[in-house]
């Protein structure tokens, strides 16, 4: 997710593709109590997707804590937690999941992470970690799900090109904005069940251009390249160690993706757009070749998976087609932050507030369903959401609390999902699902421990307030993304 305006990217990663299940045409018919078959591979036929049942609508969740999660107690993860999760996710009709590949450690410890990382050091692994990632590939092909992995990250909360960036620089000092702290007040007297607050104090919080633009030396820094295409490789080539599927042979992985939100790197002079969030055209951005490069180099490994950018669409027109007309990219995607880039105050109450979120994000998804149809691909809702009714927390201990209500964001979910449902059902439509971020499922702020690497494992990565944005398996949000899944399935069942 992302933190303030336009610059404030997303620093999250979403990622959920879903099945819909059991239907003559467009389900997955996961068949004897087995989802997805290693060689039943998604493909992309005009602007829809396919499998061997037929089109494929993805009904998703962000799941990025997925390998984490569901490694062994001693590296700080929740196997009960994962598996009554995925069944949770699968009995709300979720056929796909946005999980992070990928998440990088550092010689000291840094704030606001992932932890234990993927990665260690360049080319240092912990296998345990790894077997965590196998764990929900598995699980998730067992339940008909497929994943989009994500390789990489702009942001802060996995390591991402900053800490690339640092390791080929003598590690050098990442200079991080202002993040979500933990250990800041305010707190509850027992150690590590408090909540935290934004650190400006503490810290010398840069500002988030200063960040990218030292993040974003990982587009041209070769040791970085390096680093990145190794570890690709790793990944791609990993055998499985419950299943025994070779990652770029197993089906349940639909999309491999370049990074979370990679952000243009060209400083642009002005911002366009009723909003400020579009940028100019800039033909000699690195971004560009650094796509065409990744993408290709993917490709040249895992010819039958797909690939993707990770791109929100923020940026306008030009950056969107500039970043995905190449013939190594299979679809487009977008993030739609109506709070982050000032569109909705999670604090105000009135319905203007509301209703303005709700334009905006309808006419995002036209918007960008026209960019993706004028370059001939799909394009995927892969990161959107909304906070809770959190005035009702005003003078409360902590402004995320679960027990404020969900109508704005249940009213804005229905929107916006059925923004995309419709478009996927139109004639010149280019959507293929939707995505929303994140789910925390049995996480509760209220009830918030952080374990021995200082995680919570809410759906905010550790960089953002925990309870922000997470759909809790309890929400109204979980039925609405249900709902799109039996729609979905009873349009494609009629023969669509
Ligand atoms: C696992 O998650 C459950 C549900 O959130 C929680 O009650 C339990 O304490 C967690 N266990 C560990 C070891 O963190
Ligand atoms: C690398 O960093 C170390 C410790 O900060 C410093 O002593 C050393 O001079 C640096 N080396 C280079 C080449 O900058
Ligand atoms: C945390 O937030 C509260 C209320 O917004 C503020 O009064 C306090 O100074 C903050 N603490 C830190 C450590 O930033
Ligand atoms: C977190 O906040 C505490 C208390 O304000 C401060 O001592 C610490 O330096 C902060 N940590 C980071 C990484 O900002
Ligand atoms: C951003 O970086 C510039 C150049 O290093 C520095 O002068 C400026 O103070 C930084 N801004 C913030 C907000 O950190
Ligand atoms: C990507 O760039 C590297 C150099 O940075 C080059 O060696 C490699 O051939 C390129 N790969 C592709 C697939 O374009
Ligand atoms: C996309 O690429 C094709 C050729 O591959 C080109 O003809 C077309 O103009 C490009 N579209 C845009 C918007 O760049
Ligand atoms: C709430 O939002 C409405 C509509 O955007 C605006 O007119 C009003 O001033 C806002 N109220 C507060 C307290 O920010
Ligand atoms: C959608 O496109 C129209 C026409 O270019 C533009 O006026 C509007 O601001 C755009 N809206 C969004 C949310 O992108």
């Amino acid at each position: 997710m992302i933190t303030s305006t336009w610059t404030s990217a997303l620093v999250a990663a979403a990622f959920v593709p879903s099945i819909v299940s059991a239907v003559p045409h467009g389900g997955h018919s996961p068949g004897k109590g087995h989802g997805i078959a290693a060689d039943d591979f998604v493909s992309v036929d005009g602007f829809k997707l396919k499998d061997r049942q037929g089109t494929v609508y993805l009904t998703g969740l962000n799941y990025w804590s997925c390998m984490n999660l569901a490694a062994d107690d001693h590296v700080g993860g929740n196997y009960s937690r994962f598996i009554t999760e995925l069944d949770q996710m699968k009995a709300h009709g979720v056929n796909h999941l946005r999980i992070m590949a990928a998440s990088e450690g550092a010689p000291t410890h840094q704030p606001f992470r992932m932890y234990p990382a993927l990665m260690e050091s360049p080319g240092n692994y912990n296998e345990a970690i790894f077997v965590g990632l196998d764990r929900c590939l598995n699980e998730m092909s067992k339940r008909g799900m497929r994943a989009t992995m994500t390789l990489a990250n702009e942001w802060q909360w996995s390591g991402g090109f900053g800490q690339y960036v640092s390791w080929a620089t003598n590690n050098s000092q990442i200079p991080y904005p202002s993040s979500w702290n933990l250990t800041a007040n305010p707190q509850r007297s027992e150690p590590g069940t408090g909540w935290g607050n934004y650190t400006v104090e503490g810290v010398d919080a840069e500002s988030y251009g200063n960040f990218t633009a030292y993040a974003n030396r990982f587009y041209t820094i070769p040791k970085c390249q390096e680093w990145y295409h190794a570890h690709i490789s790793k990944i791609l080539n990993r055998v499985n160690t419950v299943n025994g599927r070779k990652y770029k042979e197993d089906a349940t992985v639909m999309t491999w993706q370049l990074a979370n939100e990679p952000q243009p790197a060209v400083v642009p002079t002005e911002y366009l757009g009723p909003y400020s969030l579009e940028l100019p055209a800039a033909p000699e951005d690195v971004i560009i070749p650094w796509v065409k490069n990744s993408s290709a180099y993917i490709k040249s490994l895992a010819p039958k998976q797909l690939v993707n950018v990770g791109f929100e669409g923020k940026q306008g027109k030009w950056y969107f087609q500039a970043v995905h007309n190449f013939s190594t990219v299979d679809y487009g995607t977008t993030h739609c932050w109506v709070q982050n880039w000032g569109v909705y105050d999670m604090l105000n109450s009135s319905a203007t507030n509301l209703e303005a979120a709700k334009s905006f994000a309808t006419a995002f998804v036209a918007n960008s369903s026209e960019w993706s149809r004028e370059i001939g691909k799909p394009v995927f809702l892969e990161e959107f959401g909304m906070a809770r009714n959190n005035w009702e927390n005003s003078g409360k201990e902590y402004p995320y609390l679960s027990s404020a209500g969900t109508s704005n964001k249940d009213e804005y979910f229905t929107t916006i999902i059925g923004a995309t449902m419709n478009d996927f059902k139109s004639e010149i439509g280019t959507y293929v699902g939707s995505c929303p971020w994140a789910y925390g499922g049995l996480y509760r702020p209220e009830i918030q421990h952080a374990n021995a690497f200082g995680e919570v494992w809410a759906g905010d990565p550790p960089h953002e307030a925990p309870g922000w944005y997470d759909l809790y398996d309890t929400d109204e949000a979980m039925n609405i993304v249900h709902r799109q899944q039996q729609q979905i399935a009873q349009y494609l069942s009629k023969g669509h």
